[in-house]
């Protein structure tokens, strides 16, 4: 595949799922399991900008994780900050760019405050744009939307384009395709309103496992499919 059969923009988005199950078959903690992520991330990254993705994006953390034992959440702050802090130099060598989407507030005040700092770093990059779902939802990003239209007064009708204008990062083109990890089969509040026309894709392969093989075969499935956004051709 080379890189110029991919249309531009192209946006993968990613629901890195499996890490907890890996690091259980390998008898490892749960900590363990995210930081074999992180390392699939990296190789991820990589390949993506080989096979001339235009846009990654990632779900990190969940509105829902919060659920999760604090043990893990502890772990799993603590891996954001020393990736993030850690990886921007190397990934501005690289030319990605780095953004987040999600609710910074809510999360540990150094952490948002190093998301901020990262963002700014790698603004003017101009290589693959990385997008990481932190303390992200997509029904409270919807909502999000709404409150920010009733904030600002509106009185008139809303239109799709007055949402699509407020969501956390709205300058980056809606999702083509995106690939879910570990065999499960839902969307799990992931970018709920831009999915409308992504093809979605599963594998089995545990998120730790993913390589750029799996990458390729999964935009390979995409490029097999014909998108007809309700019409017929
Ligand atoms: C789900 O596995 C995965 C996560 C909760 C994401 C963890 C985050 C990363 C791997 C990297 C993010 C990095 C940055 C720097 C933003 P799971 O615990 O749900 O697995 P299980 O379903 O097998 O238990």
């Amino acid at each position: 595949m080379s890189e110029d059969v991919l249309p531009r923009p192209f946006h993968v988005a990613i629901i890195m799922d499996g890490n907890g199950r890996w690091a259980k078959k390998k008898r490892l903690p749960r900590l363990l399991g995210h930081r074999a992520g992180i390392r699939a991330l990296e190789r991820t990254v990589r390949a993506a900008e080989g096979l001339g993705i235009t846009h990654l994006s990632i779900y990190a953390f969940s509105t829902e994780n919060w659920k999760r034992p604090e043990t893990e959440i502890k772990g799993l702050m603590s891996l954001f900050r020393f990736s993030i802090r850690r990886k921007v130099d190397e990934i501005s060598r690289e030319n990605v760019r780095l953004r987040f989407a999600g609710k910074k507030e809510g999360l540990p005040g150094d952490v948002a405050g190093l998301m901020n700092w990262a963002e700014e770093k790698t603004a003017a990059n101009t290589g693959l744009t990385l997008v990481a779902c932190l303390n992200y939802g997509g029904r409270a990003e919807i909502v999000d939307c709404v409150n920010s239209l009733i904030a600002e007064g509106r009185t008139t009708p809303v239109m799709e384009e007055d949402i699509t204008g407020r969501m956390y990062a709205p300058e980056i083109p809606m999702p083509d395709l995106i690939i879910r990890t570990s065999g499960e089969q839902r969307l799990s509040n992931f970018w709920l309103w831009q999915c409308a026309y992504s093809e979605l894709y599963f594998t089995d392969v545990l998120w730790p496992d993913f390589g750029p093989e799996d990458l390729k075969r999964a935009v390979e499935h995409f490029l097999n499919r014909e998108r007809r956004y309700g019409a017929i051709k």
